[in-house]
């Protein structure tokens, strides 16, 4: 072996290269929680997911929809190494995702599951927590059986727990270890209406602490209300992505009106195309809206003699553009 001067740790730590490089990888932006690409998996002649790639930066919470059998819980699973693709590649939190360091710093939530019966809820995640290798304080365990609504159950055997609690235990397992990424195959199917607002506000403060999400759900408006981006998976495949402006991109503009003449109506239509219902009047604006759009409109209707009752903004929900993307394609239904 050589003595060098850069041969040895020593000297290659006083390197002034080497601090440089560190220096910059200590800048360097910290990688997506998920970035994955060229998905590929089949089951026999079935083709599951077809090229899916996407990314979920950190502290974004992204939407996985689309419908049954579309393949994303094959997606979910194969980002968690639970799944083997047959192409494609996984990083998380900047390393390949079969990587142990990677996973102990995700939580996730698995479609279908059943914990131990005879364990208690408390027992549930402390032997989750010693798998993880995450030594998590028994304050700290209580206090995420309580962000669940379980903490009066916390000494209860899970054999005993109803459908919605053992789904609260889930999500509980899914965030004691303190992840950066939080994955989780539908969270609220078996939940109350109050647990599915606690499940939003705690996705929503999930967020604020920087922790990335990705969330598979069937509840479009649940989603609609959290996401900060969404993925839309159709057999197989990636039909549409993107900032929930960018989807929904048209906004309508409904206003009830009296005493409309043709030159009013004109205006109207000059301003985006134009429905109308008895006094009520919907006027599809342009995605890329000028801010002065309803404003101006609105001077110049009152100039036109036009009498404003109500001018309400509206937006197409993401429930009717899902449904307009999954019947027509990526393009279908675009105002
Ligand atoms: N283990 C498996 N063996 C054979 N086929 C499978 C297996 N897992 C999934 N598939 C098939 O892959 C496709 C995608 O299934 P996946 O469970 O990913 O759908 P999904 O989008 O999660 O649907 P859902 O909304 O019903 O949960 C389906 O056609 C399914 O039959
Ligand atoms: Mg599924």
């Amino acid at each position: 072996m050589t003595t060098g001067p850069v041969a040895g740790p020593a000297a290659v730590a006083g390197d002034p290269d080497r601090d440089d490089t560190d220096r910059l990888l200590a800048e360097l932006p910290p990688a997506p929680a998920v970035w994955c690409s060229g998905l590929r998996k089949r089951y026999r002649r079935r083709t599951a997911v077809d090229d899916v790639s996407f990314s979920v930066g950190r502290g974004e919470v992204v939407g996985l929809l689309g419908p049954n059998g579309a393949g994303k819980t094959t997606v979910i699973k194969i980002l968690l190494g639970l799944v083997r693709p047959d192409a494609g590649e996984v990083l998380l939190l900047g390393r390949p995702g079969r990587d142990p360091r990677a996973r102990a710093r995700v939580g996730y939530l698995p479609e279908l599951f059943r914990y131990q019966p005879w364990l208690t809820a408390a027992e549930v995640l402390t032997l989750h927590c010693r798998l993880a290798g995450v030594p998590v304080p028994a304050r700290e365990r209580g206090e995420c059986l309580a962000l669940v609504g379980l903490a009066d159950r916390a000494g209860d055997r899970v054999g005993g727990f109803s459908k919605g609690m053992q789904q609260r235990l889930g999500l509980a397992v899914a965030l004691v270890a303190r992840p950066e990424l939080v994955v989780l195959d539908e969270p609220t199917s078996a939940l109350d209406p109050l647990g599915r607002a606690d499940v939003r506000d705690l996705l929503l403060s999930l967020r604020e602490r920087g922790v990335a999400v990705l969330l598979n759900s069937h509840l479009i408006g649940e989603v609609e209300r959290v996401c900060d981006r969404v993925v839309i998976l159709d057999r197989g495949r990636v039909a549409a992505a993107g900032t929930l402006a960018e989807l929904l991109g048209a906004r309508e503009l409904r206003l009830r009106l009296g005493a409309v003449g043709d030159r009013a109506r004109q205006r109207l239509a000059a301003a985006g195309r134009l429905t109308h219902s008895g006094d009520w009047y919907t006027v599809m604006l342009p995605p890329e809206e000028d801010p002065a759009t309803v404003p101006d409109l609105v001077v110049d209707l009152i100039g036109l003699g036009v009498r404003v009752h109500a001018v309400e903004p509206g937006r197409i929900s993401l429930e009717e553009r899902l449904l307009d993307i999954l019947r027509t394609g990526p393009g279908g239904g675009q105002r």
